[in-house]
């Protein structure tokens, strides 16, 4: 592993001169170059460059408002309805330039799968939330979409408490399995990259445990990007670890490092509880 100590270009905060990044030899499934994003006047991405590995996963963390979300939005092109957003940059999602104009957005997204805060399934049955990925395509097949479904609860670790009631409302099932019947509806989609925001953010402890265990069974098959304000979390589940502040990337690299050595004085002052 080496130490990449050159600045990123454009960096101009004062508290910080210089990103650090660990360069890895595996190609990105994603690639973040000299990203930059406003909201009307206000800046809230500062160049940001990452390349994210393929079947890892990475974990987003940094106070709140430092742009995490902002960030993952952007990757999968979430932003776009957002009034008086402006983006400069490039994000490559395994080499396809995600903004390029003739990109196609739905084909794009559907290669991503979003988890979000709040569990949001939608009000219909287990079976039906599971498959609407293959509805919204046109799959009317039942086989396929019996046997998707059940692949698709067994990967999020839910079938064996969904199997007996697939045609129950979902909004019957608690946040924990709420949140993994999201997933299962995400997989079912068979996605690249899984994006998850704050997937724990509304779970209790043991909720938030079998998500966790999850993200580590579900890491190599998918490539996992998980936004996090729990540094534990980020600790427990996370390949790699990229530290955000004030809109700007500080400091990216292999969890252990950046939790036990990071090179910036503002990832260690974060990762120790120092601010937040
Ligand atoms: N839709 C929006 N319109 C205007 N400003 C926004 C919007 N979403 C986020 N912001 C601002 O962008 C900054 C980064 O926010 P966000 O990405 O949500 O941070 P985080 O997820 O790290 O808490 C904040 O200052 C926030 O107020
Ligand atoms: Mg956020």
């Amino acid at each position: 592993m080496n130490v990449d100590t050159t600045p990123v270009a454009g960096l101009d905060a004062d508290f910080e001169k210089t990103a650090y990044h660990i360069k890895t030899s595996d190609g990105p499934i994603l690639d973040i170059k000299d990203l930059c994003l406003w909201y009307s006047e206000t800046q809230a991405l500062f160049n940001i460059d990452m390349s994210i590995e393929r079947g890892m996963v990475t974990a987003l963390i940094g106070p709140s408002g430092c742009g995490k979300s902002t960030l993952l939005r952007s990757v999968n092109r979430m932003n776009d309805l957002v009034d008086g957003l402006k983006i400069t940059g490039r994000i490559k999602l395994h080499g396809d330039d995600i903004y390029d104009r003739s990109a196609d957005v739905i084909a794009l997204r559907k290669r991503m799968g979003m988890v979000f805060q709040k569990p949001n399934p939608f009000p219909m049955s287990i079976f039906e939330n599971v498959i609407y990925p293959l509805k919204v395509d046109g799959v009317r097949d039942k086989a396929i979409l019996e046997e998707t479904c059940e692949r698709a609860l067994k990967s999020a670790a839910l079938w064996n408490e969904a199997k007996d009631r697939l045609n129950e409302n979902a909004l019957g099932l608690s946040g924990g399995q709420q949140q993994r019947l999201c997933i299962a509806r995400a997989i079912a989609a068979d996605p690249e990259v899984l994006l998850m925001d704050e997937p724990c953010s509304a779970l209790d402890p043991i909720a938030t445990a079998k998500i966790e265990d999850l993200i580590n069974e579900l890491a190599g098959r998918y490539s996992i990007v998980i936004v996090t304000h729990n540094m534990q979390q980020a600790a427990r589940v996370s390949d790699n670890t990229a530290f955000m502040y004030l809109g700007r990337l500080i400091e990216y690299g292999d969890t252990e490092t950046i939790f036990q050595t990071p090179v910036s004085p503002k990832t260690q002052d974060y990762v120790t509880g120092r601010f937040g």
